[in-house]
């Protein structure tokens, strides 16, 4: 029996429930996995960190990528998909992906999503990395959000899912090579509760709350992916975080996303010299891949000192207010109007590509745990995902892993569990920490690395985690602070060993492919 690691409680205080399918987060992947577990016979319970409705899914903006277009096929989003993943997407996930995917959203439009529409059915923008138009969107910029829209009222009306908020995962439970719940602590009444399940769905999102720069929301710090890792679960490809490289930066603002769709749509990049810099970077320019791009804008950061650089969407004139409403809202806000003034922009971390290593049905390599979205590496990505791929990626494997998970079996372990304390007794400031952490995280494990940064990191993370990690906390923000802290570790290492420069992973001192060496991937695991 594995003992939970950091809760301040003993066995008479931790409450119990019970389900057949137990689903950790609620965005696209958790109620497409939730709906499809249902279908298929089983009690489902569906935990929220935060709100039901609070998810980073329902921030998406620029769409889903979908080979639904006359001009195109599945086998073409499969070669962009594969050429994006640098080498390291898996061709079988990617087929999978690429072909249930017009499925899947035939199976939104039935279910009441509504898309854009042109004079001849949906329409496609266009993104970096894709042949062709290929991204659908929802009310200009709000896609996550009609995804959100549709697929919630129907877990809300599905009898055989019931509903927790605030219940934060502390850890999975495991007897021998099976997971058989989650402990939580459930932020209401301020208790812990086992729940015990005959297996466990992860669709807890991703970790962008390590870096000081992302435009993840505050709950994507990583929880699901720490526990699976502490439980023993393979976590495959942490090196490659994804940077997205139009964040609006202005003082005081929230990182908010500039949907690539508005490079799409004709948008260029422009330096504090009003310069139209991409064109020397890469033939593809303002749409080659985020890295490139990304690494562009630091480029020219770093050559004119400057803060950010400009999107100038001035050739989009007035059609921008109704083409991104979001994004025209908030810049309104700091009294920037695209159609005549530049945007303020830089990268920020914006998607986690590794993550807990499944099969194409969401499997884990421990016995009853799934993981589907953004948390799970199915091999959908490799190096580098394709933009928009990710709704789509959590409603075919959050179909697939839900249908995997009620398969897998009805029983509920019912042995006694011993909680036990295990922590240190000491005052922790989590908010200093967790600001050094995101410093360090940004300088160091971010768009560019370095060997001897990368070493420095992991002496640094050792010396923090050598306290940090046992010490004792009494709500979320400080478990939060350890899962960032772990995986901090987890990335600086394998970014430090792969000695080459792939997809998203960019090392100074490494900087060309090394396809000899470096064609696999880098698994850890506990112990
Ligand atoms: C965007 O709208 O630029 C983000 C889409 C994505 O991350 O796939």
């Amino acid at each position: 029996m594995v003992l939970p690691r950091l809760v301040d409680f003993d066995s008479q205080t931790v409450l119990e429930e019970d389900t057949e399918v137990l689903v950790v987060g609620s965005g696209a992947a958790g109620l497409s996995a939730s709906l499809s577990a249902a279908r298929a016979g089983r009690r489902v319970m569906l935990a929220a960190k935060s709100g039901f409705l609070d998810t980073a899914s329902d921030l998406a903006q620029g769409g889903i990528a979908v080979a639904l277009s006359k001009n195109d096929s599945p086998e073409n989003h499969l070669q962009d998909t594969l050429h994006s993943g640098s080498g390291l997407a898996d061709p079988e996930a990617v087929k999978v992906l690429v072909r249930e995917g017009p499925e899947r959203i035939r199976a939104m439009l039935s279910s009441g999503a509504i898309f854009t529409r042109d004079g001849s059915g949906l329409a496609f923008t266009r993104e970096g990395g894709h042949s062709l138009p290929r991204i659908i969107y929802a009310s200009g910029d709000r896609s996550g959000a009609e995804v959100i829209r549709t697929l919630s009222p129907l877990v809300l009306q599905n009898r055989r899912i019931e509903i927790r908020e605030k219940y934060f995962l502390v850890d999975l439970i495991t007897s021998g090579n099976s997971v058989i719940g989650g402990l939580f602590f459930e932020g209401e009444k301020k208790i812990p509760l086992f729940v015990r399940a005959a297996s466990v769905v992860l669709a807890t999102g991703g970790l962008g709350q390590l870096f000081q720069e992302t435009t993840n929301p505050t709950i994507s710090t990583g929880d699901g992916m720490a526990a699976a890792y502490r439980s023993g679960a393979t976590l495959r490809d942490l090196e490659f975080v994804q940077f997205h490289p139009t964040v609006f930066y202005v003082a005081g603002a929230p990182r908010f996303l500039i949907s690539e769709a508005v490079r799409g749509e004709g948008a260029i990049l422009v330096n504090d010299r009003q310069e139209h810099f991409m064109r020397s970077y890469h033939p593809d320019a303002e749409l080659a891949s985020r890295d490139v791009v990304s690494r562009a804008i630091l480029d020219q950061m770093k050559r004119q000192a400057a803060r950010n650089v400009y999107l100038d969407c001035r050739s989009i004139g007035a059609n921008f207010k109704k083409r991104f409403p979001s994004i025209y809202a908030m810049v309104q806000r700091f009294r920037i109007d695209p159609a005549r003034d530049l945007i303020p922009v830089r990268p920020a971390a914006h998607y986690m590509m590794g993550g807990v290593k499944t099969d194409i049905n969401g499997a884990a390599n421990l016995e009853n745990l799934f993981a589907c979205g953004e948390v799970a590496c199915t091999g959908v990505h490799g190096a580098n995902r394709l933009g928009s791929n990710s709704l789509l990626e959590c409603l075919v494997f959050g179909e697939r892993t839900g249908v995997a998970a009620a398969a897998a079996g009805k029983h509920i372990f019912r042995g006694r569990i011993q909680f036990t304390r295990r922590w240190k007794d000491f005052h922790l400031d989590v908010s200093d920490l967790k600001r050094s952490l995101n410093a360090l995280a940004w300088r160091h494990c971010g768009i560019e690395r370095d060997g001897n940064d990368l070493e420095f990191t992991l002496e640094k993370l050792k010396e923090w985690q050598s306290y940090a990690l046992s010490a004792r906390f009494f709500d979320p923000s400080g478990w939060e602070m350890q899962n960032l802290l772990l995986l901090a570790g987890l990335i600086a290492q394998s970014a430090l060993e792969r000695t080459e420069s792939r997809g998203a992973h960019f090392r100074n001192d490494f900087p060309e492919k090394d396809d000899k060496k470096w064609l696999r991937h880098i698994d850890r695991k506990i112990g």
